[in-house]
């Protein structure tokens, strides 16, 4: 079975967050399943160099012409879109003055529409049996192909993050080729705008999201961004499908950004010593080593975080942070670090290797997000033996055992679980943590139990060839 997925990031290529992780895992995960998967991507500056055995295609689309290169790297199976579109210095989404780009819809709009046609028409022979879009950058991916025609593939959109839903001006209709009758609320339009997301809803076969509990938040009003109303209505055909890892790049016992490589949690101590001596902190004698690993958004609840920091201060804890976003966070952190420096320490800034390190490093991540799709840090954290300290929301409360009285009693114990949004809550949570971790048995136990909790794609990867064998039952 051939499927095409369509996506804005995928690692190790370009990443901003968990969606390429995800991009980036599942083909490997899907060809033991006898899943072929292709991903399309944009030609953002510097990747058509890395493609071996490109061959190129000329295209001409509504958003001007195009070469798709097909070719491989880093194991993936890619087609990248080159365009003056996508060749430019920056982010995927952002300018160097981290703006969105003006032009995004057209960005994204090209994107789309290329996973349509190249599904619905093929490439050099190749067809397509289903598309995989991802986000609100594919989100036109399912409305471009119903305008093709019955006879394209049928598509599954993914909702990573239902908070960005990649929302323009109604003057963007003919831009994008969208015929003026899909301006209405049962297609494109969302409050007199096009919404990508929207239509990816409206249009596609079917509709996951990324892990159970968000698929069952999604249909509230609280979660749903406005969205929900169309989600209930499509609920029978909505699943929740786990995140997971790739265990070959997240694995401590080879991984290379370590001081250390370990195969038990008692073997962490030289990446914590690592980690202490980079970031020139130390946590009182028993007291554990926090971290956060994490974009700073409102999402991520750290303001909430720092509201809670006193509690983490007063258990004699430490914490080392990498992070970037948004600045009132930005400074929020470096300002505590700069009252507490032997306590806390802060990187401003996306390091992958320093992300692995301080996942070895710590005794516990600490991921207090308002709402989390699935969230990858703690199930890296679980890998690591680094208990999560999380909300209970989302993908955090589907993957995480909370150490109350009985689990820790019966060793199911995995980590620690807040209310979300409730500052007094996560200090409660901060301080069981350091409970737990001064009893250096239960730690121990705690640990390793987080560390054979399955975190890979075995079981997802076989539900998402489940459902494209359903959307495209005629495909081998
Ligand atoms: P989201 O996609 O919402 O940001 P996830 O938990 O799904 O959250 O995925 C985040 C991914 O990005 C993880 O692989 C995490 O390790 C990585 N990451 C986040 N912030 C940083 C950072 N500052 N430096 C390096 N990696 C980071
Ligand atoms: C989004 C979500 C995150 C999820 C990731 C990958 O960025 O915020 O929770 O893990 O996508 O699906």
């Amino acid at each position: 079975m051939q499927i095409l997925s369509v996506v804005s990031e995928c690692a190790p290529l370009v990443k901003t967050g968990g969606l390429a992780d995800v991009a980036g895992a599942l083909p490997g995960a899907l060809a033991p399943l006898g899943v072929r998967m292709r991903t399309l991507l944009p030609a953002y500056p510097g990747l058509a160099e890395r493609l071996e055995g490109a061959r190129a295609h000329a295209w001409s689309t509504p958003f001007g012409a195009v070469r798709l290169l097909e070719g491989e790297a880093e194991g993936l199976d890619l087609i990248l879109a080159q365009s003056p579109l996508y060749d430019r210095a920056g982010g995927p989404y952002t300018g160097p003055d981290r703006r969105d780009w003006p032009d995004n819809h057209l960005r994204f709009g090209l994107l789309s529409w290329l996973g349509a046609g190249v599904a619905a028409w093929g490439l050099d022979g190749w067809r397509a049996d289903a598309v995989h879009a991802h986000d609100w950058q594919a989100g036109l991916v399912p409305t471009y192909l119903r305008l093709i025609g019955p006879e394209a593939p049928r598509a599954v959109i993914t909702i990573h993050n239902v908070a960005f839903q990649g929302m323009f001006g109604a003057e963007t209709l003919p831009a994008l080729s969208l015929p003026q009758a899909m301006f209405s609320p049962e297609h494109v339009e969302f409050h007199g705008r096009v919404s990508f997301l929207k239509g990816g809803l409206a249009h596609a076969e079917r509709i996951t999201t990324v892990s159970p509990t968000y698929a069952r938040e999604l249909l509230t009003p609280s979660f749903g961004w406005g969205l929900d109303g169309l989600l209930r209505h499509r609920a029978s055909d909505l699943e929740g499908i786990l995140n997971g890892i790739d265990t070959t790049v997240w694995d401590p016992a080879t991984d290379r950004a370590l001081a250390v490589n370990y195969d038990r949690p008692r073997l962490k101590a030289p990446n914590r010593e690592a980690v202490c001596a980079r970031f020139g902190i130390e946590p009182a004698p028993g007291a554990p080593l926090f971290c956060v690993v994490s974009r700073m958004t409102r999402q991520k609840g750290l303001d909430l975080l720092i509201e809670a920091l006193p509690a983490l201060l007063e258990e004699g804890a430490a914490l080392a942070v990498i992070g970037s976003g948004d600045e009132d966070l930005e400074q929020a952190f470096l300002a505590a670090a700069a009252a507490h420096p032997d306590r806390i320490g802060v990187e401003i800034g996306y390091d992958e290797p320093a992300s692995h390190l301080l996942q070895a490093g710590a005794d516990a991540i600490l991921i207090p997000s308002r709402f989390e799709p699935c969230g990858l840090t703690q199930l890296i954290g679980l890998r690591y033996g680094t208990a999560p300290v999380a909300a209970r929301t989302g993908g955090l409360a589907d993957t995480i055992v909370d150490a109350n009285a009985a689990a820790l009693r019966s060793g199911a114990a995995t980590g620690f679980l807040h209310a979300p949004d409730d500052v007094a809550d996560l200090a409660q949570a901060i301080r069981r943590t350091c409970d737990v971790h001064r009893d250096a048995k239960a730690w121990s136990k705690l640990t390793r139990k987080a560390m054979s909790h399955p975190v890979g794609w075995d079981e997802s990867a076989q539900a998402y060839a489940a459902l494209y064998r359903r959307i495209a039952p005629a495909a081998a």
